[in-house]
């Protein structure tokens, strides 16, 4: 379908899809932080900007906060979802990849997927021709990570300049938030045991990105270094979805990577504790920071739905003139 929707004045993306962070430009992603807060306050000026529009969602994994945020998105819009549980068959199982992208592009006017390999959603992308978005691979969570600096920027009114620190796994959520801090200008830290770094290749392009912010990004193995001084500390599962088998073993290596109230002392004084969630309490955050008055990690779960309608309205919206 092709269709679309009225003149707005919403900047367009200019990538076809988005497969991963790398997709946006810096001047988008502020854009799409800038439309999110807009929309988040007054939801009502968007209600009908996505008036007959239809958006299919392809889920190989569970998920709570992005399915019910991409429903939800999409309605208060106007337009109307159908979902496709792929729980218990993979995307590409029953019928080739390129297969399922050329039905789905007669019916709908953009597709997110939520895969374990990054390559399912690069082979839907080659065979629609509505745009692919990201929501959830095995190797970035793009839409989380728009919430994320959306929520960062409510909390300290501006990103340029800001520290933050990742501790954990070096995963998804990690990669997608050094590739956006680092167009951002925020400089970030990642501590990881040194055996779950995240993908060289990432860190980088995140450091080629930083070089034309104000960021730095650095990686270490000690916690309680990375978190010194900054304004914000990030966490994530020690155990990702598909990793179970590897959960004891886990625990064992990120024993000494818990986000607990002595590690947040370490933190600037009026910093914030920040999680995607779903979060496995004792393990890597304790009951007490997640539940302290620094936890932002529920403001960041509401932003997804801002931030996913700016997406949405970014990718469908075709630009006056
Ligand atoms: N943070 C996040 O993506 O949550 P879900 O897995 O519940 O969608
Ligand atoms: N890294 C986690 C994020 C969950 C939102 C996972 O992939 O399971």
């Amino acid at each position: 379908m092709t269709s679309a929707v009225s003149k707005s004045p919403v900047q367009s993306i200019q990538a076809p899809h988005l497969l991963s962070d790398t997709d946006l430009t810096s001047g988008e992603l502020q854009a799409l932080i800038g439309l999110a807060s807009r929309v988040k306050n007054a939801p009502r000026d968007y209600a009908a900007s996505l008036t007959g529009r239809s958006i299919a969602l392809l889920f190989e994994k569970p998920s709570l906060r992005t399915r019910l945020t991409f429903e939800l998105a999409i309605q208060q819009l106007g337009g109307f979802t159908v979902f496709q549980d792929h729980r218990d068959g993979r995307i590409g199982e029953r019928e080739p990849v390129k297969d399922i992208a050329r039905n789905l592009d007669r019916w709908v006017d953009a597709i997110v997927a939520r895969t374990f390999k990054q390559e399912t959603l690069e082979q839907l992308s080659q065979w629609s021709s509505v745009p692919v978005i990201n929501a959830l691979s095995g190797k970035y969570h793009p839409c989380q990570a728009i919430a994320d600096f959306q929520t960062l920027t409510q909390h300290f009114g501006q990103l340029e300049g800001l520290k933050m620190a990742f501790v954990g796994d070096g995963n998804n959520v990690c990669h997608s938030l050094l590739l956006c801090a680092a167009r951002l200008g925020v400089s970030l830290t990642v501590a990881t045991p040194p055996e779950y770094g995240p993908d060289p290749d990432v860190v980088a392009r995140a450091c080629e990105l930083a070089r034309t912010s104000s960021a730095t990004i650095e990686l270490s193995f000690d916690p309680r270094e990375a978190v010194s001084g900054v304004s914000a500390v990030y966490t994530d599962l020690w155990t990702s979805m598909g990793w179970e088998a590897e959960t004891h073993q886990r625990r064992a290596a990120f024993a000494d990577f818990q986000v607990d109230d002595e590690l947040m002392s370490q933190a600037a004084s009026n910093a914030v504790f920040m999680h995607c969630l779903p979060a496995s309490r004792g393990e890597e955050v304790t009951d007490s920071v997640i539940e302290s008055p620094f936890s932002v990690v529920f403001d960041q779960a509401e932003n997804r739905l801002h931030a996913q309608k700016a997406l949405l309205l970014m990718f469908l919206t075709e630009e006056d003139g």
